[in-house]
């Protein structure tokens, strides 16, 4: 059973980081001996632990065979009580038949497996290593260290969301496919407290009850034949009411927004989840969040809230059936609108959009779905070379897509945007956002090493030709990923854009707040062996009719030390890039992706 009896083999394995070129020479023999050594696991080992599970005793148990890697003594998991498990205790003979047989597939499958090596894309002891390991949950703790002085201006939570694989994985695993953690930093009077939990998805909850990982990896496992043969298999448990996918198969693991007192979990593969901030700092899972019945297919993680109407605005894409995407929005009391379907001829990924004060602005990239390729034995997330990039440009309150502007933008491929506004006196919507080449390397192994070049696109509404520049110098060319212009000026021309130096890739030494006018970069780096994730901009002032200037406020970021192998959340003067305060967090925060900040204002209202 992948709970019980464990050394701290396969979590060493996990967590330590290879030199790239160990790590291509030596795969196939890691996959004999699962077993990896490295300068940081005499620092590590008593830190970084798979949580373990205490809330049920399931009667269904894997297959000895399908984890033979030795696990680690856990620390006491302080998940939240499982209280929607399959009723896996109650299965008939029938059921406990197929789950047999399928338990024996499973294990054919996986021994099929592990006579290949997995891609780096897909290799857990790549994709997991280091700091990008999970971490148990931990209940929260009051009065952190401070080392300066946590600006007054700062009161209410810092949440910020991330990938924490709950069950080591037994075949292939991207960072992206981990459960969802929030992590949460709440300050009061000049005071810090930490918490970090799971969200309670049904897809956690299910394996949680069975003890063991059965529901499918987007982007690790679902490729190639074993991709079929593992869809089949969670399919049949399915059929045998072993699995139930009917709630939803999400991970809640991308983004975080707080809208109409709730702060909602996103990943772009669900319907989001919503978690409450308790009043002590804790965070509880509420649960699956329809908006009240109106919300029937999956939403993207980076829903778009315009500071100004409040309303909220958000994507949603399918992968299978038409319409493949759709455009929709929340007015500010959460009554959402009908949908837009917007006709594209392939499903596509659409992991981020942008809002202007009267559009919004879709990228319909080359990055695209095809599942045909996994019975080529491939991905079947691929790169369309014969697809043109274009953005689409939609009225925010358009009924329908006849009067959406498709305008062409060849060879760009922008993961996220991160702000867009109009310039009317020259007919141009301007886009913001981190070019990315090659487009689809995030998801598929390839040797050209990936470079993220942030850049002004104006689509001309005139013309509808488009034109695409650095924003940076070559010469001063860094990889910008992740971050955020001032929240309070999204979707109007804004000045400065706070982005992670994500380099070496996949890590971020520190944040950049670029000019975007000019191109200057000023940067923070965070110190030697120190990295760390998504700068969050927050205003001083939360008022959007401030006359504060536009980089009057703080970056909060968690930083971790892998020297120390300890983590700190650093609040940085976005003004003059000085260190006001550094917090000591009681844990290890593996690096993670997106987070937003609710005042405490906000908070007394919460849901
Ligand atoms: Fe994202």
């Amino acid at each position: 059973m992948a709970s019980s009896t464990s050394t701290n083999t396969w979590v060493k394995s996990q967590i330590l980081p290879l030199s790239s070129s160990t790590r291509s020479n030596n795969s196939a023999n890691r996959r004999r001996t699962n077993y990896i050594t490295c300068s940081l696991q005499v620092q590590t080992p008593s830190l970084v632990r798979i949580p373990q599970h205490t809330n049920t005793t399931p009667t269904y148990q894997a297959p000895t065979t399908i984890n033979p890697i030795p696990k680690i003594k856990t620390p006491k998991d302080h998940s939240s009580k499982n209280t929607n498990s399959l009723p896996n205790q109650q299965w008939n003979l029938l059921q406990r038949a197929a789950a047999a047989a399928l338990d024996a597939a499973e294990t054919a499958l996986v021994a099929r497996e592990r006579r290949h090596p997995l891609p780096k894309t897909a290799d857990p002891r790549v994709q997991i290593a280091g700091n990008f390991a999970p971490v148990p949950e931990q209940p929260v703790q009051h009065s952190l260290p401070v080392t300066g002085k946590i600006p007054n201006c700062i009161e209410g939570v810092y949440v910020r969301n991330g990938a924490n694989p709950h069950y080591e994985p037994v075949a292939g695993h991207h960072f992206f496919d981990g459960d969802g953690m929030v992590h949460a930093v709440k300050f009061n009077d000049g005071a810090a407290s930490y918490a970090c939990r799971f969200t309670e998805t049904k897809r956690l909850v299910q394996e949680r009850a069975l003890g063991r990982p059965v529901f499918p990896k987007a982007i690790g496992e679902l490729h190639g034949h074993s991709g079929i043969a593992r869809l089949l298999l969670f399919y049949a448990r399915g059929l045998f009411g072993l699995v139930d996918a009917s709630h939803g198969m999400g991970v809640a693991n991308a983004g975080l927004v707080y809208f109409n007192r709730h702060l909602l979990a996103m990943s772009e593969d669900d319907l989001p989840y919503h978690v409450r901030v308790t009043p002590t700092g804790d965070l509880k899972t509420v649960d699956r969040f329809d908006f009240n019945g109106q919300l029937k297919s999956a939403m993207i993680a980076h829903p778009k809230l315009d500071p100004v109407s409040g309303e909220l605005f958000a994507l949603s894409y399918d992968v299978i059936k038409k319409p493949y995407l759709k455009y929709f929005k929340f007015s500010t009391d959460g009554k959402k609108s009908d949908d837009v379907e917007i006709p594209i001829d392939q499903p596509t990924m659409m992991h981020d959009f942008a809002i202007t004060e009267n559009f919004v602005v879709i990228p319909d990239q080359q990055v695209v779905f095809k599942l045909q390729e996994m019975i080529r034995g491939g991905s079947p997330v691929v790169f369309d070379k014969n697809k043109t990039s274009r953005f689409g440009v939609l009225d925010k309150n358009a009924k329908g897509e006849k009067d959406i502007k498709w305008i062409e933008a060849p060879d760009c491929f922008c993961f996220h945007l991160w702000n867009a506004w109009e310039e009317p006196e020259s007919d141009e919507i301007v886009v913001i956002g981190s070019c990315m080449t090659p487009a689809d390397s995030i998801f598929n192994e390839c040797e050209e090493s990936l470079k993220s070049v942030l850049s002004e696109i104006r689509l001309n509404l005139k013309t509808g030709k488009s034109t695409r520049r650095p924003i940076i110098t070559d010469s001063e060319q860094v990889n910008l990923e992740a971050g955020m212009v001032n929240r309070n000026r999204l979707g109007r021309k804004t000045r400065f854009a706070y982005l992670a130096l994500a380099e070496p890739w996949p890590k971020v030494s520190g944040f950049a707040k670029v000019d975007l006018f000019t191109g200057q970069v000023t940067k923070y780096l965070y110190g030697d062996q120190r990295f760390g994730g998504e700068p969050l901009f927050l205003p001083r002032d939360s008022d959007i009719n401030s006359s504060s200037e536009e980089d009057d406020g703080y970056i909060l970021a968690f930083v971790h030390d892998e020297k120390e192998w300890k983590s700190q959340l650093q609040i940085i003067n976005a003004m003059n890039m000085k260190l006001e305060a550094s917090i000591d967090l009681p844990s290890r925060v593996p690096y993670g992706f997106h987070g937003t900040f609710i005042s405490s204002k906000d908070l007394e209202k919460q849901m």
